[in-house]
């Protein structure tokens, strides 16, 4: 098993999966150890939905997820106000870097896409309304990118007496 820091560093963006299945029971391993993730009250606001053929072709993502073997969407819970919005949003969020780290440790990439913020993405997904939902691409990558260089930390960091 890969070290943390060398996982979080490599891992990339995928945009094109190869033909090799990935197993659904692995993803729901892989997205059961993710739910260590912090969250705010122990109120663990995520959901999942893997996204079969007939709703995938509904979708009709420009790039079909990359032909990612698998589709799915994290859908974060609707919140009773903005503070609990960015609560739910942050959680998932970990949840789905948890998520991508562990499959990346089985060599397995993630595609984001933003389809989900469109309501006709949400219909076709019956994401309920107040929810947010973030659709991936999940498999093993045809290529992996080249690392997009990051402005280091100590440009960005202050600190206060
Ligand atoms: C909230 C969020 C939304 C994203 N949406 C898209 C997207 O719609 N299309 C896309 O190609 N990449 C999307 N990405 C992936 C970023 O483009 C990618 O993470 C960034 O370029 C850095 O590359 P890396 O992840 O390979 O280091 C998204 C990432 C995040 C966190």
């Amino acid at each position: 098993m890969a070290d943390i820091e060398e996982l979080v560093v490599s891992r990339r963006h995928i945009k094109e999966f190869s033909a090799r299945p990935v197993a659904e029971e692995d993803v729901v391993a892989w997205l059961d150890a993710a739910t260590h993730a912090p969250n705010h009250r122990m109120t663990q606001p995520w959901e999942v939905i893997f996204i079969g053929p007939e709703t995938r072709a509904k979708l009709n993502h420009p790039a079909d997820f990359g032909h990612a073997p698998l589709v799915m969407a994290i859908l974060s819970k609707a919140p009773e106000n903005a503070i609990e919005r960015d609560e739910n949003l942050i959680s998932t969020a970990c949840l789905m870097q948890n998520f991508s780290l562990i499959a990346w440790s089985h060599g397995v990439g993630v595609r984001w896409t933003s389809i989900g913020w469109r309501q006709d993405i949400r219909e076709i997904l019956g994401v309920p309304e107040g929810y947010d939902v973030l659709v991936v691409g999940v498999g093993y990558p045809e290529t992996v990118p080249a690392a997009k260089p990051r402005t280091p930390i100590a440009e960005k960091l202050r600190r206060l007496p």
